[in-house]
């Protein structure tokens, strides 16, 4: 098969800058570019000091600065980059749609044919195009359409270009994306040629055993992803939905969970109780899906698949509700201290974070909310609330404080909400805290991370998720 020996990645966001920085790492002997029209997205990537990266991962600094300049660069220049490679991944965002047919349901599709449009204008040769980002089943055949039809030498004329075309989905976690990255539990890559498949089957066999490296039709490649993200998010949304039964009848969903995770069939991963799911992955994939499946007529696939989003979302707003229930059915005017803001530990990655929407609930009952989060900017805190468009922008930051200390953040507060899982947050110095709070003092744990029973001795009134108030 063909030696891939220049790539190209469109689209420099939480999956193509950690995924290329790998690639770029690994195999030494290809030369990497990630391009992005993000100027300013660029320019952080390619900052000298490392702790300024556009993405926050644990140890993507160390392989970010092993590779770039020498195979691994980081460019505006678009054109360039596709007209120089013979691989081309699409590693665009894919949101859902939020206008006209599909509007909340749909994934948007127009990033990915700008990108096919573009690819088609500039190449002047051969090109292995790789589908990174998440895309509904039978996208690889819009893809083509537009590669073989736009371009300046469309293919099948004299002195055509060929366009290959791969599925090859990205199943990293945010938060553990480079350990992901180097030990994937597997590798997918769909295709219908045999050659393109091999080409890229040797990039990622520079670092991964060939027993992980699984080959499919493309279709099941595509459609793979997007169940692989729906029956993550439904293991979540089945132990959310018990572990509100859990507090109505004094069992701990903490030890139902490690009950029946020792069960092989069911495993003991994912199955942490929390106040949702976020990530700007889940929710986006399985409305994808249930669109998807409405399309072909398939009412009760779709139904099935919707539920586990109208599960969160429930998970959300109870949560929240039991904080204004809890302060003696009103939170007006008092202050709330946020713990977390991010989607999960150890990223800055806010989207659909669930401490927006438990925020913004919060907000509407006129709450005054301190939010402290390691990583996340007080910039994309107002830019998360913005964006909910449920109050204007004076309001936000009216209602809403971002510190960057957390003693800060509960002095004189009502109440404590944690809404990620960060580690610091139990070696935190609690006496202090409670000493610094308003009495009595609430902590609700939206994560399940404090410990019980040295917080109760504190004198906190504390609440769990899946355990309920003991204090
Ligand atoms: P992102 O929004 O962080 O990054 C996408 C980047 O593409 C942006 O920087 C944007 O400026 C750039 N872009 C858009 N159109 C462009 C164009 N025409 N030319 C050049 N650059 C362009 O998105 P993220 O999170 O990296 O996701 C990308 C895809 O990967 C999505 O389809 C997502 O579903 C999928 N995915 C995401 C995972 C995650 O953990 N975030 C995990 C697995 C898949």
């Amino acid at each position: 098969s063909k030696k891939i020996t220049k790539i190209c990645c469109i689209g420099a966001g939480y999956v193509g800058g950690p995924t290329m920085a790998v690639i770029a790492q690994k195999c030494p002997d290809v030369k990497v570019t990630v391009v992005d029209i993000n100027e300013k997205r660029i320019a952080a990537w390619n900052d000298e000091d490392l702790g300024k990266l556009p993405v926050y991962e644990p140890g993507l600094d160390k392989v970010v600065e092993e590779a770039r300049g020498r195979n691994l660069f980081f460019s505006t220049e678009v054109d360039k980059a596709i007209d120089e490679a013979e691989m081309i991944f699409i590693s665009v965002n894919t949101p859902t749609k939020t206008y006209g047919k599909g509007k909340g349901m749909a994934a948007d599709l127009k990033f990915i044919e700008l990108c096919a449009r573009q690819i088609a204008r500039v190449a002047k040769d051969d090109k292995i195009v790789v589908e990174k980002s998440t895309l509904p089943v039978r996208t690889a055949q819009a893809l083509k359409s537009i590669l073989h039809n736009t371009g300046s030498s469309p293919a099948g004329k004299e002195g055509g270009v060929q366009f290959d075309i791969l599925s090859n989905p990205e199943f990293l976690a945010e938060g553990t994306a480079v350990e992901d990255l180097h030990a994937p539990d597997r590798v997918l890559i769909g295709g219908d040629n045999p050659e393109a498949i091999q080409a890229l089957v040797d990039v990622y066999a520079h670092w991964v055993p060939a027993a992980n490296i699984l080959t499919t039709n493309v279709w099941s490649s595509e459609l793979s992803k997007l169940t692989a993200n729906a029956f993550l998010a439904q293991r979540v949304s089945s132990i959310n939905a018990l572990s509100e039964l859990c507090e109505k009848t004094g069992a701990d969903v903490n030890e139902v969970a490690r009950a029946i995770g020792t069960d092989s069939r069911i495993g003991p991963k994912f199955l942490k109780a929390s106040v949702g799911f976020g990530g700007s992955c889940f929710q986006k994939d399985i409305l994808n899906l249930v669109y998807i499946a409405k399309s072909y007529g398939l009412h009760e696939v779709a139904d099935y698949w919707e539920q586990v989003i109208l599960m969160n979302d429930h998970q959300k707003r109870r949560f929240a509700d039991n904080i204004v229930t809890t302060l003696y059915n009103t939170v007006s005017g008092k202050k709330i201290a946020f713990l977390g803001w991010a989607f999960k530990k150890d990223t800055n990655d806010t989207r659909e974070s669930a401490a927006i929407h438990v925020a913004d609930y919060l907000l509407n009952e006129q709450a005054e909310i301190v939010v402290y989060d390691p990583k996340v900017t007080e910039e994309q805190i107002y830019a998360d609330l913005d964006y909910l468009n449920t109050r204007d922008e004076k309001e936000n930051r009216k209602l809403v404080t971002v510190v960057n200390d957390p003693y800060k953040a509960t002095d004189e507060a009502h109440a404590i909400a944690v809404l990620t899982e960060w580690d610091e947050f139990r070696a935190y110095d609690w006496q202090r805290i409670y000493d610094l709070m308003l009495k009595p003092s609430f902590v609700f744990d939206g994560r399940a991370v404090l410990d019980r029973e040295k917080l109760k001795n504190f004198g906190f009134e504390i609440y769990i998720i899946g355990v309920g108030s003991c204090g």
